[in-house]
């Protein structure tokens, strides 16, 4: 937390040399003025602490036009961009509308917005009788925002008439707030850059093993979908849920290592295929650790396939050894390949599967996971119909009986 040195008692405050900033206070200073100042430094601080807790460029931009909202006592801000005219901050009343029409702004502002933009300065702008007229006395300043895709916007700044009207200071402190909010936009807008180079990767990798196995294609985006529904019916946090999600898309990207033959082999497979299947957990985790991304999706990849009772693979995990994430994928895996066709047997229809899940829970899944799996299932069929039969229409089938079934039977 940033926090500002005691200010002195104003009513005996010694003079300050001014400060880097270019607002510090002159040497005779009335009390108002310096609580003024006072009010400037602190919303300097204050977006400075705020900016590195935004996370994209919407809220920082937010952040940034309160901060100069405040600071400058302004009534009305709008952003033009492209001669679109944007109301932000609290936004225009209806007597402001009435006596400044967005006409009237366009008119009085535009050429000078593209001043601001063409200098690359927060300037106010000298307003000719007519301008001034159409502006009804308002003072306004203009501020060219940073963007994080470099499109041109301006930041306008509406005073009443009645109030102060902006001056040289205000000009300094808006700058000064635009420099720290800058390289954190850069900043942002290199961070999202990166997380779409991630995600495409991610889609890259996961159509790649969905194209070489036959029998699972969209397997691992549907894996994905049910297994963030189900990190959330447990209650864990955003984060979490988000990993678990990439997990479901990535948790069988060592398939990629496995040869074809046995991949879609339509019958079953011999001891030395089915070892060299199982070894998709060990190859996914090997390609994907030296990725930092990966990290948190690494547990899944090796431990999807542990059971709940020591007799999964690789390693022969029990339930509390396995990582959260490996078990609910390890619900999600298993209900996807129950409910989808096979060379050697149809798709079982979803209650089917659910019944089959419940039997074995305990021995093949956690009771707690698959618990909150069905949960997550049945509320995602009932409350958002539309997009589970988008998604799901296959579920809505009728599939073979299988009354009593076990999954290992
Ligand atoms: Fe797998």
């Amino acid at each position: 937390m940033i926090r500002l040195d005691p200010f002195p008692d104003a009513t005996r405050v010694a003079p300050t040399p001014p400060a880097a900033g270019g607002f510090a206070p002159p040497a005779e200073c009335a009390p108002d003025e310096l609580a003024r100042y006072r009010a400037r430094l602190e919303a300097v601080c204050g977006l400075a602490e705020e900016l590195p807790r935004q996370c994209d460029a919407d809220t920082l931009n937010v952040a940034l036009v309160r901060h100069v909202q405040r600071v400058l006592a302004a009534d009305v801000l709008y952003v033009e961009s492209g001669g679109t005219w944007r109301p932000v901050g609290t936004g225009p009343d209806a007597p402001f509308a009435n006596r400044v029409p967005l006409e009237n702004l366009r008119k009085a502002l535009a050429a000078h917005c593209a001043a601001a933009r063409r200098e690359r300065r927060v300037l106010v702008p000298v307003q000719a009788p007519a301008e001034r007229a159409l502006l009804a006395g308002h003072s306004a300043l203009l501020a060219p925002l940073p963007t994080a895709d470099g499109s041109p916007r301006t930041l306008v700044v509406l005073r009443q008439a009645d109030s102060p009207a902006f001056d040289d200071q205000d000009v300094r402190i808006v700058s000064a707030l635009l420099r720290y909010a800058a390289p954190a936009l850069r900043t942002v807008a290199m961070s999202a850059r990166l997380q779409r180079i991630a995600v495409q990767m991610v889609s890259a990798l996961v159509n790649a093993i969905d194209a070489k196995d036959d029998y699972t294609s969209s397997h691992s985006a549907r894996v994905a979908e049910l297994a963030r529904r189900t990190a959330r019916e447990l209650g864990l946090p955003p984060r979490e849920q988000q990993a678990v999600e990439w997990s479901g898309l990535l948790h069988d990207i060592g398939k990629i290592g496995v040869p074809e033959q046995v991949l879609n082999k339509p019958g079953l497979l011999t001891r030395s295929e089915t070892a060299a299947m199982q070894r998709h957990t060990l190859i996914g985790h090997e390609m994907l650790r030296p990725v930092a991304q990966f990290a948190p999706v690494l547990d899944a990849v090796l431990y999807h396939h542990e059971n709940d009772d020591g007799s999964g693979y690789p390693h022969g995990l029990r339930r509390a050894e396995i990582p959260p994430s490996a078990r609910i994928i390890h619900v999600a895996d298993i209900f996807d390949a129950l409910t989808t066709h096979r060379p050697y047997r149809r798709a079982y229809d979803c209650e089917t599967a659910l019944a089959m899940l419940r039997v074995d829970a305990g021995r093949i899944t956690d009771p707690a996971v698959t618990a909150a799996f069905e949960l997550a299932l049945r509320r995602y069929r009932t409350r958002e119909r539309e997009s589970f039969v988008l998604r799901f229409a296959h579920l809505l089938e009728p599939g073979p009986a299988a009354a009593g079934r076990s999954l290992g039977s």
